[in-house]
């Protein structure tokens, strides 16, 4: 997968639903709520011990372009994309966490949270970036004046968004997609609550939980 084709999913997904997973037994009806509910990938975070089982079983179950998060390393990011990642997320920009997956052949959004980490960003030859953590850094004003600046650029806030504050992203003409946990929380996955997921994404892509 290209930075392109990345951009793309992106661009008709609305969300990327970012998911800390204990155990890969979820996956399958995991992975089935999501795609149920309309979304079109999903962000695995690399916070368990299991996180590259449960990378590896939502990846091969199919429905969804699966990708890794909270990668932090390049040797996270060759053991994400061993397991099957088609994409690679971090919280920061790391140079060598780029440069790993430029060298592996998959894209990578790193976070910003700055117009100097944009910058860095921009000149390692990427153009989309996860504003992170987009509500305490100032939300959508935040977005709007490093779009002034940096029009080439495009972004994936993530962090504190919630459904109320989902529209108010997805109107930012730079914005491509909108990051969050609130479609699959922790609690979700421990009482198997694989129907409020569904429901949840289903809001989130398109508008109603219909
Ligand atoms: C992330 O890892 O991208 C964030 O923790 C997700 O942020 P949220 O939990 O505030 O949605």
């Amino acid at each position: 997968m290209t930075h392109t084709d990345l951009a793309s999913v992106l661009d008709g997904a609305r969300v990327v639903p970012v998911l800390t997973v204990p155990s890969a037994a979820t996956a399958g009806p995991l992975a089935d709520a999501l795609a149920a509910g309309g979304a079109r990938c999903a962000e695995i975070t690399f916070r368990t011990p299991d996180a590259e089982q449960v990378l590896r079983a939502m990846a091969a179950h199919g429905g969804l372009t699966v990708g890794a998060g909270t990668v932090l390393t390049p040797q996270q990011a060759e053991r994400a994309v061993a397991a099957g990642a088609r994409f690679v997320v971090s919280p920061g920009f790391d140079e060598e966490v780029v440069a790993k997956c430029c060298e592996l052949g998959v894209p990578v959004v790193p976070g910003v949270a700055s117009a100097t980490e944009l910058m860095r960003a921009l000149r390692a030859g990427l153009d989309t970036v996860k504003l992170f953590p987009a509500e305490p850094l100032g939300g959508t004003p935040m977005l709007h004046a490093l779009a002034a600046a940096f029009p080439q650029a495009r972004f994936v806030p993530t962090g504190g968004i919630d459904a109320p504050r989902l529209p108010v992203y997805l109107a930012v003409p730079a914005v491509l997609a909108v990051g969050g946990s609130w479609m699959a929380t922790a609690a979700h996955l421990q009482r198997g609550e694989y129907g409020e997921i569904r429901r949840l994404i289903a809001e989130a892509v398109h508008g109603s939980s219909t």
